[in-house]
């Protein structure tokens, strides 16, 4: 049975079988449209998920042929340079060379000793129609194209798979081997395509590569959350599926359905705001700011004028974003009616909903002989409920809602409370370790009911609310 009729018939909706299946909405839509062909895992995940309804088999029949010329083109006259680096998942940068040239685009590939290992350069020049590059000390190929006009003669540069020494070389400005020595050298857009163990991902020092990376203007597409090539390994670290990468280049070249809200303008609160006690002191709470950021980020990838209103985070603040700093709620408040009116507003920030009453000019001493002390606090002003009350009211209000109990019932009282139209819920209970890390499991509260989304990487929780997003301001599907 074809993917279409399985989602007509089954009453499981796309989004629902994306997160059976582990992928994104909009992968799900282009396989369903017949624009895109899955993985041998994907598809696999997908006979499984459907009860053997729709089969890998399915696929190959409705597969969009590798043409190249008169393809649905959306990456036309596009100019890639696809670097592949040493690692299992470069097995898939082959189906990728294919897919992108079937949207229209040129590939010429930059293969690294280490890649070499699993594909080989006969297959993937047969499928880039010419042969790939591979040393940056061979004469023939310096003097035919030369590691400069490789990384100027292009309009994207893509990393897949990226591995953990890659991006580490990347982060360091190195360039001792012809793909380091492009990627150092280019100025076009680079979009990398993380692929590696579990730990290896989740390491301090990819970590820190992946935030210097991305505050260079790197984009990252996955790592998904799945089972590794290792057996027995499961975790973030695999790559993203094809289509997911194939999409994400077409956002960064801006073709269509990239860029779903241009147009649009959006405020984003996010972090936590500090209370002054004392001129040393303050109150606050555990809030990285992580999840308001990507959201920020997401947002502005797909076309908004973002309004970044940050408390003081440690995190830098996202490429393409307005970001205004402040320190306390009163002051959040006044950036946010400055942003407004905007279409969109998204409350991510854990605002303080208390503040001393009286913060002392000095710093306060013990006394002698007194063990307590009473601090008085007044209530801060809540933005959500005065912003979703007000006249400059955006279209589309979205609040979070942070709870160690009762998770979905207290949303939806909060949605109605503060007159918000989405609640995001997350479980911010001690023992999960949302608040300050990566992963979230969310339920979106709206008065369509809930929606539970599985536990994911607080990018992808950003970029599937931006998705949703899109589909209710647009109306339509975003792919
Ligand atoms: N919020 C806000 N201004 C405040 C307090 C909260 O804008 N002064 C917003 C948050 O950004 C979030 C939502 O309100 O979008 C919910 O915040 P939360 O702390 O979970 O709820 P509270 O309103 O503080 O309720 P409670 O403490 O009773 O859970």
């Amino acid at each position: 049975m074809k993917l279409a009729e399985w989602i007509n018939s089954s009453g499981v909706s796309a989004r629902e079988l994306a997160s059976r299946v582990e992928t994104t909405e909009a992968t799900i839509s282009r396989l369903r449209n017949g624009r895109a062909q899955p993985s041998m895992e994907l598809a696999q995940r997908i006979a499984h998920a459907t009860g053997g309804a729709v089969t890998p088999n399915d696929f190959l029949d409705s597969a969009p042929e590798s043409t190249g010329a008169g393809s649905s083109g959306t990456l036309e006259a596009a100019r890639v340079l696809l670097v592949i680096s040493g690692g299992i998942a470069a097995y898939k940068s082959l189906d990728l060379i294919r897919r992108l040239r079937e949207r229209g685009a040129a590939v010429r590939v930059v293969l690294t000793r280490a890649g070499a290992q699993f594909v080989t350069p006969l297959s993937v020049g047969a499928l880039a129609g010419q042969a790939p590059h591979t040393d940056l000390f061979d004469a023939k190929s310096e003097f035919d194209v030369g590691h400069i006009r490789l990384a100027r003669e292009c309009d994207l540069v893509v990393v897949a798979p990226a591995t953990a020494d890659i991006m580490a070389k990347m982060a360091h400005g190195q360039a001792d081997d012809l793909a380091t020595a492009v990627l150092l050298a280019t100025d076009a857009p680079l979009l990398l395509a993380p692929a590696m163990n579990p730990h290896m991902w989740a390491s301090k020092a990819t970590q820190r590569n992946v935030v210097q990376l991305t505050s260079d203007g790197a984009a990252l597409v996955g790592p998904n959350r799945g089972e590794m090539a290792e057996s027995g390994e499961a975790g973030i670290g695999r790559m993203a599926e094809v289509a997911e990468i194939v999409d994400a280049a077409e956002r960064l070249l801006g073709g269509p359905g990239g860029k779903p809200l241009s147009g649009m303008r959006a405020v984003v609160t996010s972090g936590p705001t500090h209370e002054p006690i004392d001129p040393v002191r303050y109150i606050a709470n555990r809030s990285s700011g992580k999840q308001g950021h990507a959201i920020a980020a997401a947002l502005a990838k797909a076309g908004v004028d973002v309004t970044l209103v940050s408390g003081p985070v440690r995190i830098p603040d996202p490429q393409g974003v307005t970001a205004v700093h402040v320190e306390s709620a009163r002051e959040m408040l006044e950036a946010v009616e400055k942003a407004l009116p905007a279409d969109i507003g998204v409350f991510a920030a854990a605002v303080a909903d208390w503040r001393s009453a009286a913060p002392a000019d000095q710093k306060m001493k013990k006394e002698t002989g007194v063990d307590t002390m009473a601090l008085d606090l007044v209530q801060n002003p809540d933005i959500l409920k005065l912003v979703s009350r007000g006249h400059k009211r955006p279209k589309l209000v979205i609040g979070f809602a942070a709870e160690t109990q009762n998770v979905v019932e207290n949303a939806m009282a909060k949605r109605k409370a503060k007159g918000a139209d989405w609640i995001v819920a997350n479980d911010v209970g001690h023992a999960r370790g949302v608040m300050g890390g990566d992963v979230n499991a969310i339920h979106l509260v709206s008065q369509n009911g809930v929606e539970d989304w599985p536990e994911m990487d607080k990018d992808e929780v950003a970029d599937r609310l931006v998705r949703a997003i899109a589909e209710h301001v647009t109306g339509k599907v975003s792919v």
